[in-house]
């Protein structure tokens, strides 16, 4: 009889393919990549220091608005983060007093619907590339996140905001609608009906608020934002890389799943886990009663 694998096989299989070099071939067969000198750049700043890469838009004169020339920056930048294996994790954040404002209004005035189209799956596409990365990243909204900048914070896996940042997706006050994700990662964040109260009505919330409805993770005074992120964020790469990705993964891809296929997808994961050295290693600490020291393989 012939066997038809399931929905959940499938996703599964190909998850298997991206996970099993990393998990189960030793590295050292192949050199192991060198960290590079960082990409240049001049819309963003991209630092890397000790395996955390800092990304700020770097737009301040017009609050970070994320023009074409901005989003390209951004697609390379992704792309660096993914490939580098010296960056553990990211914090994504906006130079000056806006994180981002928003699709740069003077571009998107002249669009038709052609281009206008390209440039939401463009800015779509980076966004979820960012989101699959495989690492870590974390948002530090130091003010303004409303339309793009709302959806770039959304496509980050968590949020830490100042006390003085604003969420919103104004768009409709423009006459159109999100297009980076926003109809998509707001109901999965807070909710359809808060989704649909904030999309429809435009309006800009504080910092509080959006803790409340889960929109942030964290809020925190101004002064201590990237501190505050970066301790969350070295805390979060201190665990497990292989455990923290499949995690990642799991949520990411199981929110769209039925439940039984979400429980094969975890149960497959954990069961990869179990071929590491890092279980080996967290496991084998504890019972040592050492910290664990995991190396990603
Ligand atoms: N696109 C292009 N330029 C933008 C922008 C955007 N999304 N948001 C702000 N700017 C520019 C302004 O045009 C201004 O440029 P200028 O100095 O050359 O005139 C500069 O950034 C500063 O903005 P300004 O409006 O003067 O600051 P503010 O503190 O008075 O107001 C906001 C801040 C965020 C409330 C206001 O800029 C705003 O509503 N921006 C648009 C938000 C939006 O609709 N985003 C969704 C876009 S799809």
């Amino acid at each position: 009889m012939v066997q038809v694998a399931s929905a959940a096989e499938i996703r599964w299989r190909s998850v298997l393919r991206s996970a099993l070099p990393a998990a189960i071939f030793p590295p050292s067969t192949k050199p192991k990549t060198q960290p590079r000198p960082t990409m240049s750049y001049e819309l963003i700043r991209f630092e890397v220091n000790d395996h955390i890469a800092t990304l700020t838009i770097n737009r301040p004169d017009k609050l970070n608005a994320l023009n074409d020339a901005v989003m390209a920056e951004l697609s390379s930048a992704v792309d660096e983060i993914t490939a580098r294996d010296d960056i553990a994790g990211v914090i994504v954040t906006g130079a000056g007093k806006a994180f981002v404002a928003g699709a740069d209004i003077g571009e998107l005035s002249k669009q038709g619907p052609f281009d206008g189209k390209a440039r939401s799956v463009r800015g779509q596409n980076v966004l979820r590339r960012l989101e699959t990365c495989g690492k870590p990243v974390i948002a530090a909204v130091n003010g303004f996140a409303l339309g793009g900048g709302c959806e770039l914070a959304m496509a980050c896996h968590l949020r830490v905001a100042s006390e003085k940042a604003k969420f919103g997706q104004p768009e409709v006050k423009l006459g159109i609608c999100p297009g980076f994700g926003g109809t998509q990662r707001l109901p999965r964040l807070v909710g359809k009906g808060r989704a649909l109260d904030l999309i429809m009505s435009g309006r800009m919330i504080g910092a509080d608020e959006a803790f409340q409805m889960g929109l942030v993770n964290k809020v925190v005074p101004p002064d201590d934002l990237l501190q505050e992120t970066e301790k969350m964020l070295r805390g979060i790469v201190a665990m497990g890389p292989l455990a923290i990705r499949l995690s990642i993964e799991a949520i990411d891809s199981g929110c769209d799943m039925s439940l039984d296929e979400g429980l094969l997808l975890e149960a497959n994961h954990f069961g990869l886990l179990a071929a590491t050295a890092d279980m080996r290693e967290g496991m084998g600490a504890f019972l040592e009663k050492r910290d664990p020291e995991f190396t990603g393989k």
